[in-house]
């Protein structure tokens, strides 16, 4: 009894302080959408996962290749869980007409969307956050079916990840997209100017298979919230789940009584991404994958002029300086190294440690990678903190890295082949590795890894790693730790690509007002944040006169057909000088002469 009550005085405190704050945080969130939620009530969603996707699913036939492409019909692909082995089934690749008619269809679609009023495409993302919240166990384990990856890693990943993009766009979306003021200048003080964002009609998205969640709803909520309508390419590699995410968003537009057509999914290999950004009625390209292959989407739109954004990868570093705080910065960086067995575009490829830190560092490292435990988390619940590698034909390369960098001096200390698992036998393992001593000449440095491998490099000062930082071709993102607030912030200034986290790693990604991409052969454009939701929309810059009276007249003296050339000259001479003269003197010489020649 005694021993009950101390539990619950003691639990008392925090409790009362969640309480008030989730009080708080529910006032302000009802008192700016109350109207609204109650005029645009969200609905229920009536969807339930692919029974594959269940943690029970029983299934004894297995695949024995680690190509996903079947010999007999190049247009198979093979579908299978990269963590057992086990065979999800055979999708068809979308041809070029099945890609120009989910183009068509999401068009005639978009031309009502594009009437829609923000609340009413707010009611639509609501309606998913609903569902996602209620459903996110769920949804967890069908990209850890479809990719290999844990459970954990499609939380923080997939999931997290989708909410903080919904929430932002519910919150802000409006505000971004809203026609934009502009000053009319000197000379058309008379008019009123602005920018419009207008639809661009119906985009595309090519996306990657690391987060088959998280690509393949991400740009459809910025899409359809400009008024857009999409077609998305899934990877092959993620052909199986996209039925599942079509269905719940089609569920969530047609719960309002909106089509479902608006928003298409196709998948395949690299002919229907082709016919996907050469279909004449895509506006907007968005690809997510590798240099190479951006390189020949960027090709492929130049046919149209399709406008691109580029995500293409990087090969992000992490500096960390002496005076780091290392209790902390193991831990971020075991995580921005693993988290989802390295497949991330903008996971830590390497880590610039400085050389008082270094050995203590990999002495750390050490401990913790080789407790690293792989497996399967759909088919056990405990003891998995990393899934397998979703693509089975890339163990040949990272072999290839490692065995360059430890040809040329590099140590090997953790890992570095393949894993066999005893349970998962037709799982595709790699081990945790840790390779270190790694120098820039070594081709681990400048080949993007996307895999479990932790790659250390020392240096000696913060100039020293700004230069290696930068020696990269890749500028995608970075990561900087010291105490020393006016050092990080200068390094993090003088990197050499598109989003810094000072002390952490990712977390850009979690403030959605921020863009997301890089420079160099990391890409161009960007996605996410206000510059994300307004790469959706076509600019249109609008003029109107501030007061109906006043309108641009034409002076006689340059009305067509002029009459004396050269007084027509002088008098538009005079304009500028009036308008744009340095002093006083000019403009009133300018302003007596206008009074005299017109
Ligand atoms: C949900 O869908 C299933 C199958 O499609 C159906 O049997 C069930 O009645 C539906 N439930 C509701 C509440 O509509
Ligand atoms: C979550 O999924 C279940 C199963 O399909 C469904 O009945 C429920 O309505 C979903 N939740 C929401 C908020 O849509
Ligand atoms: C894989 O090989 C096993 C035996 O090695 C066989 O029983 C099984 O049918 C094969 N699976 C497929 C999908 O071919």
């Amino acid at each position: 009894m005694l021993d009950c009550l101390q539990v619950f005085g003691i639990g008392f405190i925090p409790l009362g302080f969640t309480a008030l704050s989730c009080f708080l945080a529910y006032y302000i969130y009802f008192k700016t959408f109350i109207f609204e939620q109650v005029k645009f009530p969200s609905a229920k969603i009536n969807l339930s996962i692919p029974s594959e996707c269940q943690p029970d699913w029983k299934q004894d036939k297995f695949v024995n290749s680690s190509s996903i492409s079947d010999n007999n019909d190049k247009s198979n692909i093979i579908c299978y869980d990269p963590a057992t082995g086990k065979l999800l089934g055979i999708e068809k690749a979308s041809s070029e007409q099945q890609v120009n008619e989910a183009a068509y269809a999401a068009k005639q679609a978009q031309i009502k969307w594009s009437q829609t009023s923000f609340a009413q495409r707010r009611q639509v993302l609501r309606t998913l956050c609903d569902y996602i919240i209620e459903n996110q166990s769920q949804i967890c384990m069908v990209a850890c079916r479809e990719s290999g990856k844990t459970m954990v890693d499609a939380m923080l990943g997939e999931v997290l990840t989708t909410m903080a993009k919904l929430r932002w766009t519910i919150d802000n979306g409006e505000k971004v997209l809203k026609p934009s003021r502009r000053s009319p200048g000197t000379l058309m003080m008379y008019k009123q100017a602005m920018v419009v964002y207008q639809p661009r009609g119906v985009v595309g998205s090519i996306v990657s298979w690391n987060y088959p969640f998280h690509n393949s709803i991400g740009p459809v909520i910025s899409a359809i919230f400009a008024g857009n309508g999409i077609v998305v390419k899934t990877s092959e590699y993620a052909a199986f789940s996209r039925k599942y995410f079509q269905d719940m968003v089609r569920a969530a537009l047609e719960a309002h009584g909106h089509s479902g057509d608006l928003v298409q999914y196709v998948t395949g290999f690299a002919d229907t991404g082709k016919a996907l950004v050469e279909c004449p009625l895509i506006s907007h390209i968005t690809f997510i994958g590798s240099a190479n292959v951006g390189k020949k989407i960027m090709e492929s739109a130049s046919k149209l002029l399709t406008p691109v954004t580029l995500e293409l990868g990087g090969k992000d570093c992490a500096i960390v300086l002496t005076d780091a705080d290392m209790s902390q910065c193991n831990s971020v960086l075991m995580r921005g190294v693993f988290q989802n067995a390295g497949q991330n575009c903008i996971g830590i490829e390497r880590i610039l440690m400085h050389a008082d830190l270094y050995d203590n560092f990999v002495k750390e490292m050490t401990t913790r990678i080789s407790n690293l435990r792989l497996g399967s988390s759909l088919e056990q619940q405990n003891g998995v903190d990393m899934g397998a590698m979703t693509m089975g034909n890339n163990f040949g390369f990272l072999q290839s890295l490692i065995d360059d960098a430890v040809s040329k001096g590099a140590r090997l200390v953790v890992g570095g082949k393949p894993f066999s698992h005893p349970k998962y036998p037709n799982g595709q393992y790699f081990e945790p590795t840790l390779l270190v001593d790694v120098t820039t000449d070594m081709k681990i440095t400048v080949n993007e890894v996307f895999g479990p491998i932790m790659t250390v490099m020392k240096i000696n000062s913060a100039a020293d790693a700004i230069r290696v930082a930068n020696s990269s071709p890749f500028g995608l993102g970075a990561s900087v730790f010291t105490s020393d607030i006016v050092l990080g912030r200068q390094v993090s200034m003088a990197l050499n690509c598109g989003m810094v986290n000072f002390n952490d790693f990712a977390v850009n990604y979690l403030c959605q007002s921020l863009p997301f991409g890089g420079v160099g052969i990391s890409g161009f454009g960007r996605f996410a944040g206000e510059e994300g939701l307004r790469a959706m929309t076509a600019e249109k810059s609008y003029t109107e006169d501030l007061f109906t009276a006043i309108k641009t007249k034409i002076p006689g003296t340059v009305d067509y057909p002029i009459k004396d050339a050269d007084k027509a000259l002088k008098f538009t001479q005079s304009i500028t000088e009036f308008a744009f003269g340095s002093n006083f003197q000019t403009k009133a010489m300018a302003a007596m002469n206008l009074g005299k020649l017109s």
